[in-house]
């Protein structure tokens, strides 16, 4: 191969890798065995030649870390994810390195996530399952694990985009409420999103936790889903022990064929910018290039 491409993580499938070496490019997989790579990690792995690194949501894409991709001759840089708060878009542009994301093929999957979570906090499935499996289960009951039911309930969307568009129309089949996306979908704000809501802002931080587990211990009919966190991958002293709370590993877009679909894009992304080809025919790539216009560097 011609070209050095990187991946900070194996990922999912062999479309991307094969995509790449079709295309004279070497592709090298970080082996690492630790779950997040630092910044002098990916340093290392860089090296003194690389065209083009498809990097994960873990890693603190900044200042130095694309100064070190452009000595090394690197043009592009594409997180495998939709999400882009891990990459300094204005150090890349800076550094005369394009940066690439990976939108559309998460879009479903992460809904039906946040309509799983949803379901599985009103209905306390995770609750009933441990019951169940710890042979707590010694008949019917009529207060056995009564949780709240959402039909005709109103079903807010705090940032409806593509992805909270596509959870509000699966969870409008659920309550039966009327259509209003597009726009912030609450009829009455609730008071709970009133004292969570910190920042604008993608993923965890967008919730503050501390006052989520006082509220949910406050009212304990009051149930929630998380998939991200604040200070991810830690939970806040005492959601853990929240029985009103469903909480799972940030897996909103774990379904295989978008995993593989996001490895696949990345790839793209990389090979795209490398090889000077003409960005997206697809229609579901909204946004090729987060700065698609990056000078060459100074
Ligand atoms: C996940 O958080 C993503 O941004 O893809
Ligand atoms: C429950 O099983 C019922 O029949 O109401």
């Amino acid at each position: 191969g011609k070209y050095r491409v990187i991946s900070t993580k194996s990922m999912p499938g062999t479309r991307w890798i094969n995509l790449l070496i079709e295309q004279d490019c070497r592709v090298e997989i970080c082996t690492q065995k630790k779950t997040i790579l630092s910044v002098e990690d990916i340093i290392a792995l860089i090296g003194d030649k690389c065209d083009g690194v498809i990097g994960q949501l873990t890693e603190d894409w900044g200042e130095t870390l694309f100064s070190a991709l452009s000595r090394a001759g690197g043009k592009a840089f594409s997180n495998m994810a939709v999400g882009y708060n891990n990459v300094d878009v204005n150090a890349a542009t800076k550094y005369g390195v394009a940066v690439g994301n990976t939108p559309g093929v998460l879009t479903e999957t992460t809904a039906e996530l946040a309509a799983s979570l949803s379901l599985a906090a009103a209905r306390r499935i995770v609750e009933a399952d441990e019951f169940m499996r710890a042979g707590l289960y010694d008949g019917w009951l009529p207060h056995l694990f009564v949780g709240n039911l959402l039909k005709g309930q109103t079903v807010g969307v705090i940032g409806a985009g593509r992805i909270g568009s596509a959870y509000a129309r699966m969870m409008l089949t659920v309550s039966s409420y009327k259509p209003m996306v597009n726009n912030l979908l609450l009829g009455k704000e609730p008071r709970a999103w009133k004292r969570f809501s910190k920042r604008p802002m993608c993923r965890g931080p967008v919730v503050d936790e501390v006052a989520l587990v006082e509220h949910l211990k406050e009212n304990p009919m009051f149930r929630v889903g998380l998939d991200v966190f604040e200070d991810e991958p830690y939970m806040k002293p005492g959601l853990a022990d929240m029985k009103n709370a469903v909480v799972v590993p940030h897996i909103a877009s774990a379904s295989k064929w978008t995993r593989e679909g996001m490895a696949t894009l990345a790839a793209l992304n990389v090979l795209g910018k490398i090889k000077g080809y003409p960005v997206w025919s697809d229609p579901n790539r909204i946004e090729p290039f987060l700065n698609e216009n990056a000078p060459p560097p100074a």
